[in-house]
């Protein structure tokens, strides 16, 4: 049997010792709770299935399904061992930038093209530890025979756009060369990362983000290879040469200090076989979709839960991780069971789950959420 979304806010009402209110408005008020434990100002709502969303790298569905990432970890629970940085929370910033524009009128036979980055989905608590520029090529060669004669290669230049540009001005005064590299087509996708971590941070102070202009010229021993683009060449009827299609992410990784507790280690205590209605830990599956929530979380789609029920009877036995005042209260109440209650039967250890999902900018993110599951119980 799997409990319903109401065994959430149930949940929740216990965690969090709030009286009930209307159901309805209770359960409003858990999601903001919930949300903003999440560093979420509100509930994201993805552009859905009408619009194109930057699939899951798999670069996170690795560090997602990478063992012991969902389990408390020995050593600093907030670094990420994958980019050998601080931090706990990835962000795969989707490219806003304008599509790719043809032939550029500054410089001839390349191309150009527009990247933004929004940085303002970082929030201002977050410190920045890593931002990798990762750019894809995908190349499809006309004619696979020649490319084993000819290996194609472009020479890419990344540049800093440091202010808008007015119409007539020339472009190429308002930018900055970053890199120039050449980078090597191939029939299989590959791909250049870019370390942009000072740049990024700069762009998240208001009016300082113009984004990069990439620039893709190619690069060939043969000049012949250009000619095709000459009206009157009867003879080439495809292009001799084609941009690859180019997808360009940002890597964002931070660290908010807030979530990011060291993780106590399990205890080897172990619990006897206690009467069912005494204090402990209860299993309870928490499905997404029972919260209305499967169209932003992409991963996982519930997880155990977990939560504590049950009473703190008297005596208070060792097992139920009592504090000193919880064994005087029950003492109190057994004296007395009108003028005092007993003691609550609450969460004592939390451990962390990981969580994939989709924010409002349709940026995938993978971060690590202290406090998910119940690991264990006693009486408060
Ligand atoms: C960046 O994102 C923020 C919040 O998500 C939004 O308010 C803002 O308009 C975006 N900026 C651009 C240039 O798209
Ligand atoms: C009390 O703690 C021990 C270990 O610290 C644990 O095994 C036991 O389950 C806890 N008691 C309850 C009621 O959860």
């Amino acid at each position: 049997m799997r409990p319903r979304a109401s065994s959430l806010a149930l949940l929740a009402v216990c965690l969090l010792g709030v009286s009930a209110v209307s159901h309805v408005e209770e359960k409003r008020s858990q999601e903001r709770l919930f949300l903003s434990s999440l560093g979420l100002s509100e509930r994201p709502r993805p552009a859905g299935s009408h619009q194109p969303r930057l699939h899951v790298p798999s670069a996170l569905w690795r560090m997602f399904r990478a063992p012991g990432n969902t389990q408390a970890q020995e050593g600093d629970p907030c670094t990420v061992s994958e980019y050998g940085v601080r931090g706990n929370i990835i962000r795969y910033v989707r490219d806003q930038g304008r599509p790719v524009s043809g032939w550029s009128s500054s410089c001839q036979a390349c191309l150009e093209k527009q990247l933004f980055f929004n940085m303002s989905v970082l929030q201002p608590v977050e410190l920045l530890s890593l931002a990798q520029l990762e750019l894809g090529f995908l190349w499809k060669p006309f004619r696979p025979a020649e490319l084993l004669q000819h290996p194609r290669a472009l020479s890419m230049s990344l540049y800093k756009v440091i202010r808008p540009t007015l119409r007539g001005a020339d472009p190429q005064a308002n930018r900055r060369l970053l890199v120039s590299q050449s980078v090597w087509l191939q029939p299989e996708p590959n791909s250049v990362t870019m370390n942009l971590t000072p740049l990024a941070e700069n762009w998240r102070k208001v009016g300082h983000n113009y984004g990069l202009i990439l620039e893709l010229l190619p690069l060939s021993t043969d000049s012949e290879e250009l000619l095709p683009f000459q009206p009157g060449n009867a003879l080439m009827l495809e292009p001799a040469f084609t941009f690859p299609l180019i997808q360009a992410s940002l890597v964002v990784v931070s660290l908010n200090l807030h979530q990011c507790r060291s993780r106590q280690k399990r205890s080897a205590i172990h619990l006897h076989v206690t009467p069912s209605n005494v204090c402990k830990a209860r299993s309870l599956y928490i499905d997404f979709k029972d919260v209305g929530w499967q169209d932003w979380i992409i991963a996982p789609q519930g997880y155990m839960a977990n939560y504590c029920h049950g009473e703190c009877p008297f005596p208070l036995s060792e097992s139920l991780n009592g504090t000193n005042h919880a064994i005087l209260q029950t003492l109190v109440h057994s004296l007395d069971p009108h003028s005092t209650p007993q003691p609550c039967c609450v969460p004592i250890r939390l451990s962390p789950i990981s969580m994939l999902y989709y924010d409002n900018n349709d940026n995938v993110v993978l971060r690590h959420y202290q406090d998910m599951v119940v690991d264990e119980c006693g009486c408060r």
